[in-house]
């Protein structure tokens, strides 16, 4: 059998790309990114004292509750590099479920909406920002529920797998949808106005004191332990292969790649020494089930450096009933009266009467 040269090379490169995969850095922060909303309700920190802290909390086990939605896994159905997206996305949606006490059905985010309508100011498929999110959907008003969005892992730009087949624009579809039968059938898809929603009402970055890591641990734990589960950067490089355990290695730089989620903390039982849990979005074969445990108070892989937290404004519990066609939830066109623009109506007039002088002339 012979093989040509082009055939060769392809296959060489497609074996060192094997070997060495690179990693992407899906962190991306705009110049002009709002790290901080206005704060009207004070910081945790400010209220609950190091000392009064638990030695170890999770939320995923409150008085035998687990108050955390689903584990994601943001490189299905190809790979997208949506980190910062599932990290903050899945704490805001925790901190509902928190609100809620944990009844009834959870309520799942759409991640797809921020990546096909906040692709410029949140992030995208190559990267984004925690804190880019929250101020989107801050700005936009609002994040749909994922039954009307699931995650498709694509955005415009991406190429990869089935994405350059999919419309990801920010139309109103994009947005929110339902398609009533086969189109064989004469069914069609179409937007959904009015749907089930959750916004943010403040959110904001920790401070990060090298000189007092403590104090920033502090402020971590006392905000985790009030309002729910934060959104955290890492550097992802040495964890691809983590396979369980607390991560304690240190030497390893603490520029971050990569966006994850803190839920709680824990203290091993012999050395007393505590630990950061940590959700990851790479799903749950990786890891413990999804999750990592990562030794707290050194600033390991960057986790304490730039923490994002959100409080949630309102959520949907009453829906507006939509038809499964969704013909009444879109909405009406609005009247344009003419009156209200007068400059248009003296343009049309004169082409309406240029014209007509033309056709006598004629
Ligand atoms: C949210 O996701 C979880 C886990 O997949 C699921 O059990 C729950 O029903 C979802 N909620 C809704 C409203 O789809
Ligand atoms: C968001 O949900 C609220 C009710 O929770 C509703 O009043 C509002 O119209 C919804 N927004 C959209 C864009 O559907």
């Amino acid at each position: 059998m012979f093989l040509s040269r082009a055939l060769l090379s392809t296959l060489a490169a497609t074996l060192i790309a094997a070997s060495s995969a690179e990693r992407y850095n899906e962190i991306k922060i705009r110049d002009d990114a709002i790290h901080n909303s206005e704060l009207k309700s004070p910081l945790p920190h400010s209220y609950i004292e190091l000392g009064s802290l638990p030695d170890s909390f999770s939320w995923a086990d409150v008085d035998g509750s687990s108050y955390l939605t689903h584990s994601l896994n943001q490189h299905v159905p190809q790979y997208c590099g949506s980190c910062w997206a599932h990290g903050s996305i899945s704490s805001l949606a925790d901190r509902i479920k928190i609100a809620r006490g944990a009844q009834g059905d959870d309520i799942n985010l759409s991640i797809q909406f921020v990546l096909n309508c906040g692709s410029e100011t949140a992030g995208s498929c190559h990267g984004g920002y925690h804190t880019s999110t929250y101020e989107f959907i801050k700005s936009t008003g609002y994040i749909p529920y994922d039954t009307c969005q699931p995650y498709i892992a694509c955005s415009k730009e991406s190429t990869d797998g089935f994405c350059s087949h999919v419309d990801t624009t920010c139309s109103a579809g994009g947005t929110c949808k339902t398609c009533d039968t086969f189109a064989g059938m004469g069914g069609a898809c179409t937007e959904i106005d009015y749907f089930p929603n959750a916004t943010v009402a403040e959110y904001g970055l920790i401070d990060f004191d090298e000189d007092n890591i403590e104090g920033t641990c502090h402020k971590i734990m006392a905000e985790i332990f009030a309002r729910g589960p934060v959104a955290a950067t890492i550097n992802a490089e040495p964890i691809v292969k983590y396979a369980g355990g607390v991560y304690t290695e240190t030497g390893h730089p603490t520029e971050t790649n990569h966006i994850v989620a803190i839920v709680g903390w824990g203290a091993c039982p012999k050395t007393g020494k505590k630990y950061w849990i940590v959700r990851n979005s790479w799903g749950q074969y990786w890891g413990e089930m999804g999750y990592m445990r990562l030794e707290m108070g050194k600033n390991l892989l960057g986790i304490e450096g730039e923490i994002a937290w959100a409080t949630p404004g309102s959520f949907t519990v009453m829906n507006f009933p939509c038809y499964e066609n969704g013909e009444n939830c879109v909405k009406q066109q609005e009247y344009l009266d003419p009156s209200m623009d007068i400059v248009s109506m003296q343009r049309r007039l004169k082409a309406h009467n240029d014209a007509e002088r033309k056709n006598i002339r004629g």
